[in-house]
């Protein structure tokens, strides 16, 4: 197979939740003007147009209503530009702001652990991602996504430091939760990640690992051009 660094690849990132897998997925994106798609916003998109829609009630999961509603749903990316990011829509609504509220983040896991829900998703974003040049983020993408990613990394860091960093977050934003439930937090997600029946979050047996417990975002970034670089001149 030919390949150069002119020739866009696909680089899958997994792991585990408040890695800072977003943050590091958006700054290889902007460095290589490739398209960065944060798949975890799209089962947060479809939680919130669930909750919206009468599919959950009072914390309760109606798995067979959501996936009625899923032939209704349609989810796009668009850039805004004052973010440097892109917005997630959900029907041509913009829905960034309102996926990430505690609402959401509480029964995502049990709605992205639904098939239909993830049939559809994974075929998303294997449409988004035909023409290459993605860097895509989640839990599955070097395993179900794009088993054949030029480059797979599997994110990890210590759970007492991943909740350190979302403590700091949360009090930064004035929210008053203590260290030790987030700690709670953090590993009880990393437990329903991994045993979840459709597609568990695991490592591809080709997938580096970046653990970033003691590492700057510029250290981070160095440790991926040296892999880039690498990549890039053998595939
Ligand atoms: O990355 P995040 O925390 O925003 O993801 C939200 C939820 O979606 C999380 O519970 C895991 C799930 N998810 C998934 O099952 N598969 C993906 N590819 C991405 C996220």
């Amino acid at each position: 197979m030919e390949c150069s660094k002119a020739k866009k690849i696909v680089i899958a990132i997994d792991g585990f939740s408040s890695c800072g897998k977003s943050t590091f997925a958006k700054a290889i994106a902007a460095r290589l003007g490739y398209i960065f798609i944060d798949t975890g916003a799209m089962y947060r998109a479809v939680t919130l147009y669930a909750l919206e829609h009468g599919a959950i009630e009072a914390g309760t999961v109606d798995e067979e209503r959501v996936a009625a509603l899923l032939d209704e749903i349609s989810i796009a990316f668009r850039f805004n530009p004052e973010r440097g990011a892109s917005d997630i829509y959900v029907n041509g609504t913009c829905v960034e702001g309102r996926i990430r509220s505690i609402e959401v983040s509480s029964c995502v896991s049990r709605v992205s652990s639904i098939r239909p829900v993830r049939e559809k998703l994974v075929a998303m974003q294997q449409a988004m991602g035909r023409d290459r040049g993605v860097v895509m983020d989640g839990r599955d993408i070097g395993t179900v996504v794009f088993p054949d990613a030029e480059l797979k990394i599997f994110m990890t860091a210590d759970p007492a430091v991943r909740a350190r960093r979302r403590y700091d977050e949360l009090h930064a934003k004035g929210e008053e939760v203590s260290l030790a439930q987030i700690e709670e937090n953090v590993r009880s997600r990393d437990r329903a990640d991994m045993t979840r029946a459709i597609s568990p979050l695991r490592q591809a047996d080709d997938a580096i690992v970046l653990d970033n417990s003691r590492m700057s975002v510029e250290e981070q970034m160095e440790w991926f051009r040296e892999r880039f670089d690498r990549i890039a001149g053998t595939c």
